[in-house]
């Protein structure tokens, strides 16, 4: 069996931080969104994955992710030059697939569940495709499972106005080589793609077997900041040990689960956890609250911060307002406005948010 992870995408809910840099390498608890699916994947026995990049930010994927040596895995990188469709990504991938059954996973979610269950039960049943399902509060945003009372799959659709069910699917899939026969038939949706939806509704049609799976636990779609925040403070909760490579002053008090990596220093600052701080980073005189992941190389002095993420290189001084639920981009600087307290001076990028107090 093989993996196809889904990395290519402009990232448009991500923005600004997609402009510089791909939505799958954003960090979650300081480690990329991609690798966690492909831990995930190796973890389930599969070693050979293909990863669709597209041009814009193919190069840095390729860069970050390497060879897949350092997971246990042999990567190939397969360019997509245009978005045109999960289901379009299958068919350009099929020479590095041939005739193997696969895994196809999207490459900015991230799911609890064991995978290797799932792949475990695809090849005993013998099974022509598998879908994850998981009961979602705004099924319209995604494609939407019609299920009987027994379970059985009934129907996909593809982000449907009037949604039969509140069942997602979930990024992953697992196929056999039937879905290329199911993607050659199928025509490009009103948004102008090949849906993988359409593909596998074809192969209802045909009456392949096909098994639709609840998972259990949390499924999370990192696409948008608050998704992203929710998923770092799901994983911090989860992963975070109390582990201490730094330095840490006497002054400062570090409570709770707390992974300081090599070269950081915490002087004179608390630290509840859960938290991650990366390696060569200066904390000095400030509060980081729980559910804060910040990355290598980042400076905090006289600060307050929680429940956010700090990019690499962040450099964040007097700042005297709590700072909460945020997100902050590579190298981004926060400072005080010396010479006039009340007046702000800003530089921020093409689609920042920025929320003042009032
Ligand atoms: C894609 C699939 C959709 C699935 C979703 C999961 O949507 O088309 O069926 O529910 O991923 O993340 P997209 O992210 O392309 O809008």
């Amino acid at each position: 069996m093989k993996a196809l992870i889904l990395s290519g995408g402009k990232g448009t809910r991500l923005r600004p931080l997609t402009y510089t840099g791909a939505k799958q390498l954003v960090p979650v608890a300081n480690k990329p969104i991609l690798w966690y699916g492909i831990e995930a994947i190796v973890a389930a026995g599969i070693t050979e994955i293909g990863i669709i990049i597209s041009p814009e930010t193919g190069g840095e994927i390729e860069q970050v992710t390497g060879d897949g040596s350092q997971f246990g895995a042999k990567i190939t990188y397969i360019l997509q030059d245009q978005p045109l469709g999960l289901a379009h990504a299958v068919k350009i991938a099929q020479p590095f697939l041939g005739d193997s059954a696969f895994v196809m996973y999207l490459g900015d979610n991230l799911v609890q569940s064991d995978l290797g269950a799932f792949v475990n039960h695809f090849k005993d049943q013998h099974l022509d495709a598998m879908t994850l399902l998981c009961q979602v509060p705004n099924p319209s945003a995604f494609g939407v499972a019609k299920v009987d009372e027994t379970g059985k799959l009934l129907q996909l659709v593809e982000k449907p106005k009037d949604p039969p069910s509140n069942l997602a699917l979930v990024g992953i899939y697992l196929f056999t080589a039937g879905i290329h026969e199911a993607i050659a038939s199928i025509q490009p949706s009103a948004r102008g793609e090949l849906e993988i939806t359409d593909a596998i509704q074809m192969l209802l049609n045909w009456e392949k077997n096909v098994e639709a799976h609840q998972i259990q636990g949390w499924w999370l779609d990192t696409g948008k900041k608050d998704d992203l925040l929710e998923a770092n403070r799901v994983i911090l909760d989860e992963y975070t040990d109390a582990e201490q490579h730094g330095e840490v002053d006497d002054q400062s008090q570090v409570i709770g689960r707390v992974h300081i990596e090599p070269g950081a220093k915490i002087i004179n600052s608390t630290i509840r956890g859960p938290v991650v701080v990366g390696a060569d980073c200066h904390i000095e005189n400030s509060f980081i609250g729980p559910y804060s992941s910040i990355a290598d190389n980042v400076t905090i002095i006289h600060a307050d911060l929680e429940h956010s993420v700090l990019l690499e290189g962040t450099e964040v001084k007097n700042v005297h307002q709590r700072i909460v639920d945020s997100l902050v981009g590579r190298r981004a600087k926060l400072t005080e406005a010396p010479q006039r307290p009340t007046a702000i001076r800003l530089m921020l990028g093409d689609d920042s948010k920025l929320e003042l107090p009032m």
